[in-house]
């Protein structure tokens, strides 16, 4: 009996540092309880990036439709980018083609207080992006969503593709550009893009779930 109490709770003490282990949090940035998981590197260089160059525009495909409970998810970067655009006078315009999304991003917007520095835009994300007239400092491609379908993943690859060329010219020296789900079969959302960019003047600054781009002059070893 006494060893079965022993095993017990060796088996849920492991359980809880396995949990313990795994969670990846943005903490002091966000509230701890928030895991960020396998995007967590990714978001925190690409805002040490936007502290070097003193972002002020940045421009999200496909908004967070989950709010903050979608931190594990689907990554909740509207809300993180949102929160980062309050402290650094920023501002983030996240575009989406659901209505639903939308609503459910915005309602999250809201409770966080960000409406002032988040602007969400239904509208396909190409058309979107084709029309922006602003420079964009953090370009972060994340809409049309990836499958285990290998003619979704060609569509969804095509479709981050556009986006990038759609924008490309409004992109500048300092530009970040971050793409999510790329770590996938196939090579994710991203393939195409990154194969695009590699060709014209971009090089990877982190390559992880996320893929994060700069250009091939930018000064990766002045950021500290
Ligand atoms: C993975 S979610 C985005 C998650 C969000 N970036 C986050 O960090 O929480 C993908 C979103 O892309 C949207 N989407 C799909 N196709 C799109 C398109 N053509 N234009 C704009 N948004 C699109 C979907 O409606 C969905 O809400």
């Amino acid at each position: 009996m006494e060893i079965l109490g022993w095993i017990l709770f060796l088996g849920i003490t492991g359980f809880f540092v396995g949990k313990w282990i795994k969670h990846k949090s943005l903490y002091p940035f966000m509230p701890f309880r928030y895991d960020f998981r396998k995007r967590r590197d990714s978001f925190r260089l690409a805002m040490k990036l936007m502290d070097f160059t003193h972002a002020k525009t940045i421009v999200e495909t496909g908004t967070s439709r989950e709010g903050l409970r979608g931190a594990k998810s689907n990554g909740a970067a509207t809300i993180v980018f949102g929160k980062w655009a309050r402290e650094n006078g920023a501002f983030v315009h996240s575009v989406d083609i659901s209505q639903e999304s939308v609503n459910n991003a915005q309602a999250e917007v809201d409770r966080q207080g960000l409406s002032n520095v988040v602007k969400i835009h239904t509208s396909d994300s190409v058309q979107f992006l084709s029309n922006f007239d602003q420079q964009v400092n953090l370009l972060y491609l994340d809409s049309y969503d990836y499958s285990d379908d290998p003619e979704v993943q060609r569509k969804s690859q095509e479709h981050h593709l556009k986006e990038f060329k759609a924008i490309e010219d409004r992109l500048y020296g300092h530009t970040i550009v971050l793409i999510d789900d790329c770590d996938l079969p196939n090579g994710g959302k991203g393939k195409m893009a990154i194969e695009y960019m590699l060709q014209n003047d971009w090089k990877i600054a982190m390559q992880a779930y996320q893929v994060l781009l700069v250009r091939n002059d930018f000064p990766l070893d002045k950021v500290k």
